[in-house]
Order: C-alpha cells, then structure tokens, then sequence
C-alpha cells in the first residue's frame, strides 16, 4: 500500500467509525440543531480540537444522541473520559402525553446502551444512573474535576440552577460548560424551563467567566478571577438603609 492509499485508507475508516447512521434515534434534536454547531465550534477550533485529553462530564443523555457524538470525537486521546448522568425516567416533558416531546421511557436506557455500545472508545465512558442531584453531590465528594460539561437534564429552573452550581464547581479554569435549551419554552411558566436559571446563574459568576450564546445555548467559559471585589465606601449603607439613623 503507498502512504496516499494508507491515508486514504484511514481516513474512509475513522469516517465509518463516525458514520452516524449507525445509531438509532426518535428525536433527531441533537443531529439537527446542536451538533452542526458544536462541529464548528469544537472541531474547527484549534485550542479545542481532538486528539487532547479531556474529562467531560455530561448532566441529561437520553437516547446518547450527544453523549455517542462526544464518545467519537472528543474521547480519541487514550486517557480521555466521560461521565454521563442519566435517571433514564425522562424528563417532564417526555412523560407528558401533551408534549411533542412524549417517549416511551420504558425503553430509553437500552436505546442509550445499544447507541453507545457502537463507540470505539465506549470503555472510556462511565454510566450514573441516578437523579444529578445525588450524583453530582457524589462526584463532588470523589474530588472530580472536568475540562467540558454538558448540561441538558431536567429543564426546570431550580435543578438547572442546582446543576449549574454543583457543576461549575468542578469545572477547571480555562473549561467550558455548555446549557442546553437556552431559548426552550415548552411551558408556559418561567420556572418549568431552563432559561431564566441560566441568566441568574450568569449573574452570580461574571468575575470568572466569558459566555457567548448560540442559536438554542449558552457557552461559558471559566477564566481566572477578573473582577476583585470593592469595599463598599459606605459602611451605612451596608443593608441598603442608613443604619447610623
Ligand atoms: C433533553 S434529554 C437529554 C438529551 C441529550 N443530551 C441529547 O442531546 O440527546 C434530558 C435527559 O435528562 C434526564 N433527566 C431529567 N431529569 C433528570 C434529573 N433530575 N437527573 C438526571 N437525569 C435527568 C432524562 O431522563 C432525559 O434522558
């Protein structure tokens, strides 16, 4: 074989070994709308690209739609791993016969198995079953930390906020964390969807992050403490009433 046929070789190779087609799937979200984005932003981006060893951390799996297009383009380094949370009980909106987003949860674990199970380097990939509330609390104890996190289970504000905080705790400088469904309405109230926990998670972090938002996400990024913190002049003024009165 000459070195241009060897390559070329390789290269019809490693593109099966992405070929998405071999996974099945009922909701094309992620191949639709996130994943031509991330191709861009992760694959393009040299500081990002594969080949580096990465700890990655993803909150919401489903059917692993993400969870497969990470295994095979971001876990090539041969120390590289991945954690991914999942009940595998559906979110609010799957379990709700009204929703276009209803599933037949009974089903969902062995679909992200069997989806999974197709990744070479699905040996990398650790599985927690469980609510994020517990496992995140469990990985925090372990001392875990991860250069990339994926935000993307229960779309309620209180537990993105709980998974926001719990995750960028144990995310390193320099990391990025990435929220799903930014711009997600699936309810009419603001406390059943994502966004409004996401803005006040921003919020309480401007000191240490850079944050760009895509069509349907918010990326952030931990910098290093940029912002010292200013006495207040004022210690009157300290509970917002002159207090000397
Ligand atoms: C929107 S889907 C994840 C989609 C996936 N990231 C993708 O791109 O294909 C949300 C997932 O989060 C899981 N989930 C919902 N609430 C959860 C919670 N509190 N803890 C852990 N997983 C949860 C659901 O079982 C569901 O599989």
């Amino acid at each position: 074989m000459t070195m241009d046929s060897e390559s070329k070789a390789s290269a019809s190779s490693e593109q099966l070994s992405l070929d998405r087609s071999r996974f099945t799937f009922q909701h094309s979200w992620f191949d639709q709308d996130v994943r031509p984005v991330w191709e861009k932003l992760l694959i393009a981006d040299p500081i990002r690209i594969r080949g580096i060893k990465r700890n990655i951390l993803e909150v919401g799996s489903f059917e692993g739609a993400s969870t497969t297009w990470i295994l095979d383009h971001l876990m090539t380094h041969p120390d590289s791993q991945m954690t991914a949370i999942d009940t595998f009980e559906g979110g609010m909106e799957h379990l709700d016969p009204d929703q276009v987003y209803a599933y037949d949860v009974s089903t969902l674990e062995s679909r992200f198995r069997s989806n999974t199970s197709k990744c070479e380097h699905v040996n990398k990939l650790r599985v927690m079953k469980a609510k994020s509330d517990d496992a995140l609390l469990h990985l925090r104890r372990e001392g875990a930390r991860f250069d990339f996190i994926y935000i993307d289970a229960s779309h309620v504000a209180i537990d993105v906020l709980h998974d926001a905080v719990i995750c960028w705790r144990m995310l390193d400088v320099h990391g990025t964390m990435v929220f799903d469904d930014l711009t997600w309405k699936g309810y009419m109230e603001d406390c059943y969807n994502p966004r409004i926990a996401i803005k006040s998670f921003l919020k309480c972090v401007p000191q240490e992050t850079e944050a760009m938002e895509t069509d349907s996400q918010m990326w952030l990024t931990k910098v290093p403490n940029r912002i010292s913190a200013t006495p207040n002049p004022d210690p009157a003024l300290y509970y917002g009433i002159n207090v000397s009165k």
